[in-house]
């Protein structure tokens, strides 16, 4: 029987940013999300699939992270979910409530042990997709986070939210809530932070074309493009005018099942090259610094 998991996929990300107004118009015109919702001090993007928002934003001194947002299943208990990720290691925050940002929900906070909040949210209000223009993302593909501790973080996934590790290579685990390859990646690194936030393209034009888009606003590509080596994916890497690092995917592997968890000794590439194709030129320094340097709030 195939796995059943308790969390359908990655929804969101909470974003604190110094000048949301500048947010707004570098994620809308240049990234290519929607404004749904800009009130004092907060603002919803979405992509152009089903999920009501994707990036919520809020003003702050300087860029964070607050919170990484999962899709419950339909038929997940939230409360078994809330007291399996305690007992992995978690603690709650709040109790499980009325969700009040935009498309609403029930849902619960609980934070891991190096501090980081995950929510879980079931019963969101899906938006009608938008026509992508095939140039949009049309939801988030996956967030990759710092870990201090692989191992801890692995087992938090596995123990407390029902993930499934599906390759680990030497700094990173990839760990998976459907058939997605991944939708969080953790790598090892001297602090607990976001590494990057990535964004799901119908194909590799679109993350192309998404990419061109950049380059006219300005933007250089941090990284890429090229194709990673575990999920098979396209990428090309930027930073956001506040330090955040996104990148603009698709392709992602599919698995099942029957997919092999490979191990470090699987993903080791030929000299000089960091992607599949041999094409994407070394990671900026820029990019590099600005893949560690964003806390979790
Ligand atoms: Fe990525």
């Amino acid at each position: 029987m195939a796995s059943q998991f308790p969390i359908s996929g990655l929804r969101s990300v909470e974003l604190i940013v110094p000048d949301i107004a500048a947010a707004v118009a570098f994620y809308t015109r240049s990234w290519g999300l929607h404004a749904v919702e800009v009130g004092a001090g907060v603002a919803y993007l979405r992509a152009s699939g089903t999920d009501p928002y994707v990036v919520k934003l809020s003003g702050g001194p300087s860029a964070g992270i607050v919170s990484v947002t999962f899709r419950a299943a339909e038929d997940a208990d939230l409360h078994q979910l809330r007291e399996r990720m305690t007992k992995a290691g978690g603690s709650p925050i709040g109790e499980i409530e009325a969700i009040a940002d935009h498309g609403g929900g029930t849902g619960f906070s609980v934070r891991d042990a190096a501090g980081r909040c995950y929510r879980v949210v079931q019963g969101d209000m899906p938006s009608e997709p938008v026509d992508a223009e095939g140039d949009r993302p049309d939801r988030l593909a996956h967030v990759n986070i710092n870990t201090t501790d692989l191992e801890r973080d692995i087992r938090f996934f596995e123990d407390g939210l029902g993930f499934k590790l599906t390759d680990r290579s030497k700094m990173m685990g990839f760990v998976r809530t459907n058939s997605d390859h991944h939708a969080i990646v953790l790598a090892i690194a001297p602090v607990d932070t976001l590494n990057h936030i990535a964004f799901n393209h119908d194909d590799w034009e679109s993350v192309m074309k998404a990419a061109g888009r950049m380059c006219d606003g300005g933007f250089p590509i941090g990284w890429g493009p090229g194709r990673h080596g575990p999920g098979d994916n396209v990428f090309t890497y930027f930073v956001d005018p506040f330090g955040i690092v996104i990148e603009h995917t698709a392709e992602v592997l599919v698995v099942d099942d029957d997919y092999r968890v490979g191990g470090p000794e699987d993903w080791v590439w030929p000299p000089g090259r960091t992607d599949q194709w041999g094409i994407a030129p070394p990671k900026t320094e820029e990019c590099k610094k600005a893949q560690l340097a964003i806390p979790f709030l």
